[in-house]
């Protein structure tokens, strides 16, 4: 979804460790001549998120490899997650406006689902060396439903596929969305809306 490279590659000088950036498209170039291998190299994901997923009220761990966190990915159109969860664990609704995400699972099993304009619910239980696509936009999770913990990597087609989860974005947005535009919108007593606010504003 990103736009064409019109180089061979743009290692990002610096990302300021943020999505913020001045320019279009992406970050600015460091110079050729001082671009090495290892800008093209990235271990973060060698890491397991496994106790980080174990710890999480959510019992899951969102490994990032994005523009972010490795910049020779800058202007490639590409980026890639590790997905940790424990037994039981989610990793909560959300959403990427600016990518398809690939979901591939490395072990363990999960249900893996998203929700499409139209309405309709897919979702599929997937296992070790098995596939599942999720197409930009569309409100997702990944969910583990066997008795081991599970591991997926996801791999999207943008440098910076950004996320807005579902619930911390209308619950836990700051400054906060007014209780009545929530109440209303969700058809609720404004005393729902107070609770799922405690669980999200921070
Ligand atoms: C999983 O849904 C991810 O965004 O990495
Ligand atoms: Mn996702």
């Amino acid at each position: 979804a990103d736009p064409e490279p019109v180089q061979d590659f743009c290692v990002a000088a610096a990302t300021n460790g943020s999505a913020d950036h001045p320019s279009y498209p992406g970050f600015p170039c460091k110079p050729a001549s001082a671009v090495v291998s290892d800008d093209f190299f990235f271990a973060g994901l060698a890491r397991s998120g496994a106790a980080d997923a174990a710890e999480s009220p959510f019992g899951s761990s969102v490994t990032s490899g994005n523009v972010a966190a490795f910049p020779g990915l800058n202007t490639l159109g590409v980026s890639i997650n590790r997905v940790d969860l424990a037994p039981g664990g989610v990793n909560p609704l959300h959403s990427h406006p600016r990518a398809a995400e690939l979901v591939h699972v490395v072990s363990g099993q999960m249900l893996v689902g998203f929700v499409s304009t139209a309405g309709t619910f897919y979702s599929k239980v997937v296992r070790e060396g098995e596939s599942f696509v999720i197409p930009r936009g569309m409100v997702h999770f990944q969910f583990n439903t066997g008795k081991e913990s599970a591991r997926a990597v996801t791999v999207f087609n943008s440098q910076l596929p950004g996320v807005v989860l579902a619930a911390p974005s209308l619950f836990g947005a700051d400054p906060e969305i007014p209780d009545a535009v929530l109440s209303k919108s969700f058809q609720v007593d404004g005393e729902i809306i107070k609770l799922l606010k405690s669980k999200f504003r921070t």
